[in-house]
């Protein structure tokens, strides 16, 4: 082999177990979306930078230090989404879906995203997303709480663990303004202890200071001042309805007032979701309402809440199912050349019933073979050879022997596993 070439810092082949895990995560994600009325869309990996600036905000990492930009060959500048919420939302104005009579529109994607982020464990350059968008004239309580549990309960029922979910209350752009302005005050005595990213972000978006990981500057944002003492009373009440309906639901959370999100168009509600035995992993998802997405983006006064899931982290953080099913119901070994025809009749015709069937090459040898069922999880194999036909249960061992591929009764063996 010659001179070889390395997939991208960051990025990831999904193979094997791991890619029939994140497939199968997908489609369980999927249908329990399908529960709630979720209806499935599809928007571009690329889009005009200027609606992720816009729509996500140039004071965010996310837009002013992770995006992938293509290399401009005509009159655009395009970006590699960074995240969906800004393509949603640009997709329903530009598809008039807010025409129409029956809302909130409630969507559901899935994708890659792409963030130029210093890649860690359950952190890449190239990752999924799959998440949802309820839409409608103002986000009810009814809106909001259908969003919450269907977030809660995809990760603790397909993850199969008791997750922990953390909500805050950002409230209005207006009360964002002054309390900006507060936590500017309160930081500018301690700027100059703290790390270079919070020196540039006091200037640009102090919010984003809360959300900084080093350990000393943690120990003077502790006493910064709280989002919710800047709540209008219609905030206050709002926070307080969903935290009640939450309660009477028996979907436990944390209020955490110094979650603000990385990305600036939430107003209002914002909530994450973590897995206590991975921490490490960072939020397994997160979302918020957001009041003015649609009307920045040059919509109409629309409404939104939506979340989103990092895929490869849910399948990092899945407890493993022992009771995968099987891959294969049939493996065929056709050690002979002889009766071929046969073999190959019985496979196409199991086919036809659903039962999927594979094959080892001709010429590997009879041992090597029944390894290679094992290893592709195969329920039966089926070996022709001098001596005829044989059955073989891959999971008792057990194996009967005929001298036609009929008096096996393959499909009856099929049928009462
Ligand atoms: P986000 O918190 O930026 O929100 O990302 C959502 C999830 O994507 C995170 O909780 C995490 O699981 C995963 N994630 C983020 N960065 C990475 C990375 N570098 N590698 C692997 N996984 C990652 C949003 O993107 C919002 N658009 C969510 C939303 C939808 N808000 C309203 N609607």
């Amino acid at each position: 082999m010659g001179n070889t070439i390395n997939k991208p810092r960051g990025t990831n082949d999904i193979l094997g177990i791991n890619k029939k895990k994140h497939d199968e995560l997908v489609s369980q994600l999927d249908s329990m979306a399908m529960l709630y009325g979720c209806e499935k869309i599809e928007v571009p990996t690329f889009e005009e930078s200027k609606l992720f600036k816009r729509g996500v905000g140039e004071s965010t990492d996310i837009v002013n230090k992770e995006t992938f930009d293509l290399v401009n060959k005509g009159e655009h500048d395009y970006t590699l989404r960074p995240e969906f919420t800004a393509g949603i939302n640009r997709s329903i104005i530009e598809n008039k879906l807010y025409a129409t009579p029956d809302l909130p529109i409630k969507l559901c994607y899935y994708g890659s995203i792409f963030r130029y982020e210093r890649p860690q464990v359950g952190r890449f350059r190239e990752f999924h997303q799959w998440g949802v968008e309820f839409i409608d004239q103002k986000v009810d309580l009814l809106t909001t709480i259908s969003c919450l549990s269907l977030f809660f309960n995809q990760v603790k029922k397909i993850l199969n663990i008791n997750p922990v979910l953390k909500v805050n209350f950002l409230g209005s752009f207006a009360s964002r303004e002054q309390y900006k302005i507060a936590l500017k005050n309160f930081f500018i005595p301690h700027i100059q202890d703290m790390c270079g990213d919070c020196r540039r972000r006091l200037e640009q978006n102090p919010l984003r200071i809360l959300d900084c990981k080093v350990e000393d500057d943690r120990k003077i944002i502790i006493d910064a001042p709280k989002v919710t003492d800047f709540l209008s009373e219609e905030d206050k009440e709002e926070y307080q309805e969903i935290l009640n309906a939450l309660n009477a639901l028996e979907i436990p959370y944390i209020t955490d007032d110094k979650l603000v999100r990385g990305l600036d168009y939430y107003t209002g509600l914002v909530f994450e979701i973590y897995d206590n035995d991975h921490l490490e992993l960072g939020a397994l998802g997160g979302g918020g309402k957001y009041g003015k997405l649609m009307s920045v983006l040059g919509g109409p006064d629309f409404e939104g809440i939506g979340y989103s899931f990092g895929v490869e982290r849910l399948v990092l953080a899945k407890k493993d199912d022992k009771t995968l099913p099987y891959d294969l119901d049939l493996f065929i070994i056709a050690l002979k050349k002889d009766g071929l025809d046969g073999v190959l009749k019985t496979a196409f015709g199991l086919r036809e019933l659903g039962y999927k069937v594979s094959s080892a090459s001709m010429s590997k040898a009879l041992n090597g073979s029944i390894k290679m069922a094992d290893r592709k999880n195969a329920s039966f194999v089926l070996i022709a050879d001098d001596r005829g036909y044989h059955l073989k249960n891959m999971k008792t061992r057990e194996q009967i022997d005929g001298d036609t591929i009929e008096s096996l009764n393959i499909v009856k063996h099929l049928e009462e596993r």
